[in-house]
């Protein structure tokens, strides 16, 4: 029997914000320049190292073993037991014990930061985040139902810094979430030890969720004799109201294995080890295997890369700053240029350009905020430091033009 439904496009009947994300503006500009082997591309957040062999041979070693199973929701205890010694050493006031009690293995940083939004914020709570940041936290907190109140950097000599009587402002005991990036993904900006402090005061006095995203906690160039820029961690109690996100991807070059870590208070490990079952069950076994060798091999690898990477923002931050006509301030962390072409206000008609005629693929501005419309973010981790002066030139030639 044929009903006479009059059938609306399905994508009527999905939630309206789920038809309502925007898709990704770095895509956008990446597509401009697809099958274009002359563009030199600088617009994702990653490398272009591929991941320390001994990783990638524990993982195939894992694969040739067997382990092809389904395995703990919060993470194999190996990796686990190696994530909380690793974490003891960057933060020595607790002992491996302690974060052991309060790690939970993701599918990657972004994976961590989704299942902290789902474990926090419910249809309606008001979530602050402090931007220019990378979209997806925007975005999976809109997924949850929550109602984003943006807490803007401000710019000061190029450089983004935080206005604190501006954040304590907008976090009130109605916010139920504030997410923070730092370092920050795209501008640099670092928080200080002393900014974290009054963070962390505020947002106990209103009874506020901190999701702070350290992912890029390890490329950090301000002072050389700290291995990490100054974490939350360091400074809360355990059962404050505190998510930390992790990842595998940019200390160990391990973008494209999807793993990431979460540490939480101990009282609500075991709730998130039930969000893991319902998203993704567990990390894959052999990817996991391949972290606990990234994490025995760490002092070989991190450091150099850290060190290499400071090589690449003063390279390409110093012939910036040579370039007539660019804004530009050098990242105290994280892997990236932000800067402005002055009298350009479009960032994704900028970058379009860019990438079609000057064959120079950058990230626009416009992806991380409104705020950041007219800036252009550059990811410097390259192996090959001369790609970016190659890159400042093609820059430079364009704008003579
Ligand atoms: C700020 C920030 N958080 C989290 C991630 C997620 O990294 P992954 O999902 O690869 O671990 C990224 C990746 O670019 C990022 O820039």
């Amino acid at each position: 029997m044929h009903h006479d439904l009059h059938l609306a496009p399905a994508l009527h009947h999905l939630r309206p914000v789920v038809a309502g994300l925007e898709g990704s503006l770095i895509r956008e500009v990446a597509n401009a320049g697809m099958g274009r082997s002359d563009v030199l591309k600088f617009w994702f957040g990653e490398s272009d190292a591929v991941t320390p062999e001994p990783v990638r041979q524990a993982a195939v070693a894992s694969l040739l073993a067997g382990e092809t199973f389904y395995a703990h929701n919060l993470g194999l205890p190996e990796l686990r037991a190696e994530i909380a010694a690793y974490t003891a050493r960057l933060h020595p006031h607790q002992g491996a014990d302690h974060w052991l009690g309060r790690t939970v293995v993701t599918s990657g940083g972004v994976n961590g930061l989704m299942l902290a939004a789902q474990a926090v914020v419910e249809a309606g709570d008001e979530v602050a985040v402090v931007t220019p940041i990378w979209p997806n936290l925007v975005q999976q907190a809109r997924i949850m139902g929550g109602v984003i109140t943006p807490v803007p950097l401000q710019v000061q000599g190029g450089a983004w810094v935080l206005d604190m009587a501006a954040l304590q402002a907008a976090v009130t005991p109605a916010t139920r979430l504030l997410v923070l990036n730092a370092p920050n993904n795209p501008t640099g900006w670092t928080l200080s030890r002393d900014e974290q402090q009054a963070i962390l005061n505020h947002c106990r006095q209103t009874g506020t969720w901190i999701l702070a995203d350290e992912v890029y906690e390890r490329l950090y160039y301000g002072d050389s004799e700290r291995q990490a820029a100054p974490s939350f961690l360091d400074i809360a109690e355990p059962e404050d109201r505190l998510v930390v996100a992790h990842s595998f991807s940019k200390s160990f070059l391990m973008t494209g294995w999807r793993l990431g870590w979460l540490v939480v208070p101990p009282s609500v490990l075991e709730q998130m080890g039930k969000l893991v079952e319902f998203n993704t069950s567990c990390a894959p076994v052999f990817v996991q295997r391949g972290a606990v060798e990234a994490l025995r091999h760490e002092a070989a690898i991190t450091p150099a890369l850290v060190a290499h990477l400071r090589h690449c923002r003063d390279t390409l931050i110093d012939a910036l700053l040579q370039v007539p006509g660019l804004t530009v301030a050098r990242p105290l962390g994280g892997m990236y240029a932000f800067f402005r072409v002055n009298g350009h206000s479009d960032s994704l008609t900028l970058a379009k350009r860019l990438v079609t005629e000057a064959g120079l693929g950058l990230a626009p501005g416009s992806a991380f905020a409104p705020e950041a419309e007219g800036w252009l973010r550059w990811c410097f981790a390259s192996q090959h430091t001369e790609r970016l002066l190659q890159g400042v030139d093609r820059l430079q030639a364009w704008m003579r033009r």
